[in-house]
């Protein structure tokens, strides 16, 4: 628990970090500042309560300063800081690998650690390469991603990506044979649907369009959020992700599930491929996997997979690709002590019984000015904001904005407002949560 605040920096001191995905110089004149947190709350840098509405970055599924998973990380720095895993190893790799192979979907029960869900995508996609090559069908180089998905920011999850903004700068330097299936967002047909949208299943068969298109073998992988949750909470119309599946499988293409934000729990089971009963072939994973306490993501892939690569010579390394911090022995204790927790406290199925009360406190917001649709599943919940003319995205992040002063952090992408809570959460918290959304959108013109 981080008991002191951390004194915040004066304003000339903002200059030298330039930060992520954000509006440097309008956040550096106005800045939000978190200093600490426990439990459900953050605390600003001049001490002002915000109830997280988005576990930090949908990573701290467990809440804030877990004291299992700080004494697990102290105890590790104390007895090994570092140790490769090139032709190495260290027990608690191991114990962390087969620690997620039994909660895995059936079959992906071979685990390859990254640091961040960008390097899992950027893994998956060349595991599927060397995997086609090792059968012995190296011409399937192909990907296909969709519009509106996000898959990190490396070359690889960036060119399968499918939102503009994050692509548009880089067009020239896109992986080459990647195309795109059509997103599942419809607010025509399926606004304010409660859960999974009935209308779209068959934009699945797009699909079979691209694999006329592009000739099915030279096809490496389809990937696809489960649940987008970057641009904006899109849901799988039901029988969609099933029908995907059926269409790799007849053209013998791998499927390939980026679960960075729907995997450990927040979907109502283990992983959304288990809520859905739909099994990829390789599963991208990264921010709940240690609760957002250290950086840490992984690639679980199915056995048949591993095994076309055990091969060749015993002696020969069967996968050039690995990184320094593969299964970096503090964050497989942070991970090791992250599943500890879920799994004394359910957290891994606990957003399925919170899910009815949830999904009607999130449809409330129907009928407030400018909400032209509300959608959810498991502890995921969106408003979206019809977009002032000519501003888009004006109106979300004042929003965003008005939740904040009053002291509830949600997250803005364009006009959609997306919530993703810890899974700890209790019904007063649902409901300030949602409270606050409302009266920000009603003050809000
Ligand atoms: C589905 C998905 N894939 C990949 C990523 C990238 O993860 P990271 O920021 O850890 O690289 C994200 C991040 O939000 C994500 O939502």
């Amino acid at each position: 628990m981080n008991a002191q605040l951390t004194p915040a920096p004066a304003q000339g001191d903002l200059d030298a970090f330039w930060m992520p995905f954000t509006a440097n110089r309008q956040f550096k004149a106005n800045p939000r500042l978190l200093a600490r947190a426990e439990g459900m709350y953050y605390w600003t840098a001049d001490g002002r309560e915000i109830l997280d509405g988005v576990a930090g970055l949908w990573c701290v599924n467990a809440g804030h300063g877990r004291r299992e998973i700080t004494e697990a990380v102290t105890k590790q720095l104390g007895t090994m800081e570092y140790a490769p895993a090139f032709q190495m190893g260290h027990p608690i790799a191991f114990e962390l690998a087969n620690r997620l192979a039994k909660i895995a979907p059936p079959g992906l029960e071979r685990i390859f650690f990254t640091n961040s869900g960008s390097e899992s995508v950027d893994t998956a996609l060349k595991i599927a390469i060397a995997y086609h090559r090792a059968r012995g069908a190296g011409q399937r180089i192909r990907f296909i991603g969709r519009e509106k998905g996000y898959h990190g920011v490396g070359f690889g999850g960036m060119s399968v990506g499918g939102m503009v903004n994050n692509r548009k700068v880089f067009g020239s330097s896109m992986l080459p044979g990647v195309d795109h299936l059509p997103h599942t967002l419809d607010v025509g047909n399926n606004a304010f649907s409660r859960g999974l949208p009935e209308w779209g299943a068959h934009l699945a068969d797009a699909l079979e369009r691209l694999i006329a298109l592009h000739d099915g073998s030279t096809i490496a992988a389809v990937i696809v959020e489960p649940i987008a949750g970057s641009a904006g909470v899109v849901l799988p119309p039901i029988g969609y992700l099933k029908r995907l599946r059926e269409i790799c499988d007849k053209h013998d293409i791998l499927l390939i599930f980026d679960e960075v934000i729907t995997g450990f729990g927040r979907v109502g089971k283990p992983f959304a491929s288990q809520a859905f009963d739909v099994t990829p072939d390789l599963m991208t994973t990264a921010k709940g996997l240690t609760n957002g306490a250290i950086p840490m993501g992984a690639v679980f892939a199915h056995r048949k997979i591993y095994d076309a690569f055990m091969q060749g010579p015993e002696n020969a390394i069967e996968l050039f690709h690995g990184y320094t911090y593969s299964g970096h022995p503090v964050a497989c204790a942070a991970a090791l002590a992250a599943l500890e927790v879920y799994t004394k406290e359910g957290l891994l199925t606990r957003a399925a019984s919170l899910a009815s009360e949830w999904e009607n406190a999130v449809h409330s917001l129907r009928g407030l000015p400018h909400v032209i649709d509300v959608r959810n599943y498991g502890l995921i919940g969106a408003a979206e904001l019809e977009p002032r003319a000519g501003k888009p995205g004006a109106r979300g992040f004042e929003v965003f904005l008005e939740c904040f002063e009053r002291g509830v952090m949600v997250r803005q992408t364009g006009d959609t407002i997306a919530m993703s809570p810890p899974l700890i959460i209790e019904s007063k918290q649902i409901a300030r949560i949602v409270e606050t959304l409302g009266t920000a959108i009603r003050e809000t013109a």
